[in-house]
């Protein structure tokens, strides 16, 4: 089994899009973990559903951030978690868990990096008046939203689109290329066939 942990801080369906790809395909992969740094966060309640244990501490509990990814660490550890995948994790990853999990961390971000990054790529792309955007996944490095890229698909802005419709759009082609980008690593990494 290739284990994988995946965190989130909101909504979680990309969480809800990777462990639905990964029962249809029946495919040798186990989340081991949610790691959540928001009590509150809907993630929580579907990872719950697809009985993914969840490890859910905020960062204010910890004496630091080191402390806090040093806890993180040791509980991916302990289960032997083999990669990292944020999906809408509001967090920098330093160096604690890039040190211990180097080119296997991946992010998803919703706009084509470098453009857009930080937490609101959707609504700075419409702001800007961009008539292409898209979704990039990406290995973590120190930064916001950079490190090498894998995978970007287009998404067209379209005349009439507001924050929602076009937010709709993205979330459509994240819930694909995420799964597709996660295969194609492991498939590279001679984990998966
Ligand atoms: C996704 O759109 C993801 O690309 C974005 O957070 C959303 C999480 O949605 N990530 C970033 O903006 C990273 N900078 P979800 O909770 O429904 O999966």
């Amino acid at each position: 089994m290739i284990k994988i942990a995946v965190f989130a801080s909101g909504t979680g369906t990309n969480f809800v899009a990777l462990a639905q790809h990964i029962k249809h395909h029946r495919l040798p992969i186990q989340i081991t973990h949610l790691i959540c740094d928001q009590p509150q966060a809907t993630v929580i309640t579907r990872a719950r559903e697809f009985k993914v244990p969840v490890w859910v501490h905020q960062l204010k509990e910890f004496k630091d951030k080191t402390e806090y990814e040093q806890t993180i660490l040791q509980c991916l550890q302990e289960d032997q978690v083999q990669l990292i995948v944020l999906a809408g994790y509001m967090r920098i990853v330093t160096n604690t868990l890039l040190n211990a999990y180097p080119r296997a961390i991946l992010n998803i971000h919703p706009a084509l990096l470098p453009a857009f990054p930080g937490r609101h790529g959707i609504e700075d792309a419409l702001l800007a008046g961009v008539k292409i955007t898209g979704v990039t996944i990406h290995y973590v490095d120190a930064g916001v939203d950079s490190g090498p890229i894998i995978a970007q698909q287009p998404v067209k802005v379209l005349p009439h689109d507001d924050l929602a419709s076009l937010a709709n759009r993205i979330h459509q082609v994240e819930h694909q290329l995420y799964f597709d980008s996660l295969c194609q690593v492991l498939q590279d990494k001679k984990l998966l066939k």
